[in-house]
């Protein structure tokens, strides 16, 4: 609902056209009081008033959710106004809504107390016109601004769910997809071949140098749903020719080497391999990303051996060292914590700890090649 928060001036006019206006809710036992505040904010609000404290919980049960903010008295026969208070912040319905005390000099501990049941202010006695008013419509804008905000959020959630629903959606149909399975075996045969072809230099390097060029090979084939939603993302059609023309990324695979020159050898060695076609190629050792990621991103075009043709499948080959896998393996996992705290300090930590895994790269490559010397 558009509520209108009306300029002095024009409010009774507003009114007389039928247009809603924020409603006050005054709580206080003195006639006085609650007179003095109705003709004050009446112009520019509804006003509704209570006696004591119980009238004040039944006027808040018929119309809760209609009102705007609450100016409420302490000292009241039958309920006092911390108990009001307190029952206010209890129910769904009207936690929320501020709730301005009307002071006389309650003393330090009870109105820590008030701050601790989340008031929004006080208001003084005796009332100073143009304070109160302000007071209140402070409390009121930043209510209506913050379930306005609300409301935004649980909108964007119910698109992003919507969202989340057509991928999965579409994660099925192209699970149960026939061509979507072909071309899903002809990215593993991509994998296949590209391991096998790191297996075939690995060993050559272990019988002529004693040493292997990489520790470890991961490998991974994109979910159907991370393809989905890439897809979406990009704007691109949901279709087995556009995950062929737009996705580099389906079939990939991360060599883990022990040192970064070993990595640069291994890459050239490999992308010089006639067959294979390098399609792109990213460093990210040369030039690290701000946050301190560091592996060099191959994207190669390699050809698997069907029965009746040859086809041309992109493979995303990562190569990193042990350390920068051991860095990016803990940024992936923090990155997608939630409510991380303290995020800033976190990321400066995370620069400050790969750039020191640089560091210890080099050295230890250092280390390598001093041994290596001093074999002869
Ligand atoms: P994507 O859409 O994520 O594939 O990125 P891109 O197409 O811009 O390619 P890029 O080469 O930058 O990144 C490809 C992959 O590298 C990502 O999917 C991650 O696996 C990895 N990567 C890139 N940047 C980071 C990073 O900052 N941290 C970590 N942990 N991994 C990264
Ligand atoms: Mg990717």
């Amino acid at each position: 609902m558009q509520y209108l928060v009306p300029r002095s001036g024009e409010e009774n006019a507003a009114q007389k056209k039928g247009i809603i206006m924020q409603k006050i809710l005054v709580v206080d036992d003195s006639e006085l009081n609650r007179e003095l505040l109705r003709e004050l904010l009446e112009d520019e609000y509804e006003t509704e008033m209570a006696e004591d404290g119980e009238q004040a919980l039944q006027k808040l049960q018929e119309c809760g959710p209609k009102i705007h903010a609450i100016l409420l008295d302490l000292i009241m026969p039958k309920l006092d106004g911390l108990s009001v208070l307190a029952r206010v912040r209890e129910n769904e319905q009207t936690k929320d809504i501020p709730v301005l005390i009307i002071s006389s000099e309650y003393g330090v501990e009870i109105e820590n107390r008030c701050f601790e049941l989340g008031i929004s202010d006080f208001i003084h006695r005796p009332f100073e016109r143009s304070i109160v008013k302000n007071r209140v419509k402070n409390a009121v804008e930043l209510f209506v601004c913050r379930n306005q905000l609300e409301q935004k959020i649980k909108e964007q959630e119910a698109t992003l769910n919507r969202q989340y629903q057509i991928i999965q959606e579409q994660a099925e149909k192209l699970r149960e997809a026939k061509p979507f399975n072909a071309l899903m075996t002809e990215y593993r045969s991509a994998i296949m071949e590209v391991e096998t072809r790191l297996n075939v230099l690995n060993a050559e390097f272990s019988q002529e140098y004693n040493r292997n060029p990489f520790e470890s090979i991961k490998s991974r084939l994109k979910s159907p749903e991370s393809i989905s939603e890439k897809l979406e993302r990009k704007g691109y059609p949901f279709t087995v020719e556009s995950i062929r023309e737009h996705l580099t990324d389906v079939a990939g695979i991360r060599v883990i080497c022990s040192f970064p020159d070993d990595i640069y050898r291994l890459a050239r060695l490999f992308s010089q391999q006639g067959d294979i076609h390098l399609v792109r190629e990213k460093d990210y050792i040369k030039n690290p990303k701000p946050n301190g990621y560091r592996s060099l991103h191959l994207i190669l075009s390699v050809p698997i051996f069907l029965s009746r043709e040859v086809k041309y499948m992109n493979v995303e080959v990562q190569f990193r060292t042990i350390a920068m896998d051991f860095w990016a393996s803990l940024e992936h996992k923090l990155k997608y914590k939630k409510d991380v705290d303290d995020a800033g300090e976190i990321v400066q930590q995370l620069k400050f700890c790969a750039d020191s895994i640089e560091q210890l790269d080099y050295q230890m490559q250092e280390i390598r090649n001093k041994i290596d010397r001093s074999r002869g």
